[in-house]
């Protein structure tokens, strides 16, 4: 992945298991905040680490040598017809939110999925979550619908809507893309 240059003090690329302290520190702010996700409890950098699975991209955006975002995929079911799909999270650092990181990263995440031979992401975003949404809006996501009351945070039902988007823009039957060797 090129890291990007010119006006930005932003630069994006590829996520190192290296990296796991720093994408622990962001989202488990993401997780104190309780904005973006039905888990409460903080994550340790070594169960980051088992994110880079080689087959799931993870990426990261450095301002002036610190990391300030991520974006990931996971795995999104154990079918193989699924294999295909993934299912992705994007968290800024607090003190970086609001600047285009966000957008930085799920962008460079986007192009990582395709290059990787994803054909769709999916997620789901608390209704109340409104920076996330018009983010993946404008990156394409669709909202598919909205599940009711779909877990507990902090003893409270939450709604959460499901977003989805298929990468490769002409995605045809005859052309059906492989997801790479694992
Ligand atoms: C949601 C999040 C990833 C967005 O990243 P960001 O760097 O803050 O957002 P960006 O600066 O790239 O802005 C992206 C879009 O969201 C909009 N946006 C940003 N913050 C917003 C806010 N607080 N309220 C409404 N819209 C907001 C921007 O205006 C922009 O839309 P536009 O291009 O149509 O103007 C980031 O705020 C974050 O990490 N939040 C906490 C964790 C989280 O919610 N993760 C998503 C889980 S589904």
């Amino acid at each position: 992945m090129e890291p990007m240059r010119g006006g930005s003090p932003f630069r994006v690329r590829a996520a190192i298991p290296a990296d796991a302290p720093a994408i622990a520190r962001i989202y488990n702010q993401g997780i104190e905040d309780r904005i973006a996700t039905f888990e409460t409890r903080l994550r340790s950098p070594e169960e980051i680490g088992v994110w880079f699975d080689g087959v799931h991209p993870v990426v990261i955006v450095e301002e002036g040598g610190e990391v300030i975002a991520f974006a990931a995929t996971f795995p999104y079911r154990s079918r193989e017809c699924y294999a295909g799909v993934a299912e992705f999270s994007v968290y800024v650092a607090r003190e970086a939110r609001g600047r285009g990181a966000g957008r930085l990263a799920m962008g460079a995440l986007i192009r990582a999925a395709e290059e990787a031979g994803f054909w769709k992401l999916v997620s789901r975003v608390f209704v109340e979550n409104a920076a996330s949404r018009r983010l993946l809006h404008s990156l394409g996501f669709r909202e598919v619908g909205i599940y009711e009351k779909h877990a507990r945070l902090d003893g409270r039902w939450r709604d959460v809507i499901i977003v989805e988007r298929l990468i490769p823009p002409n995605l045809r039957d005859e052309a059906s893309p492989a997801v790479s060797e694992r």
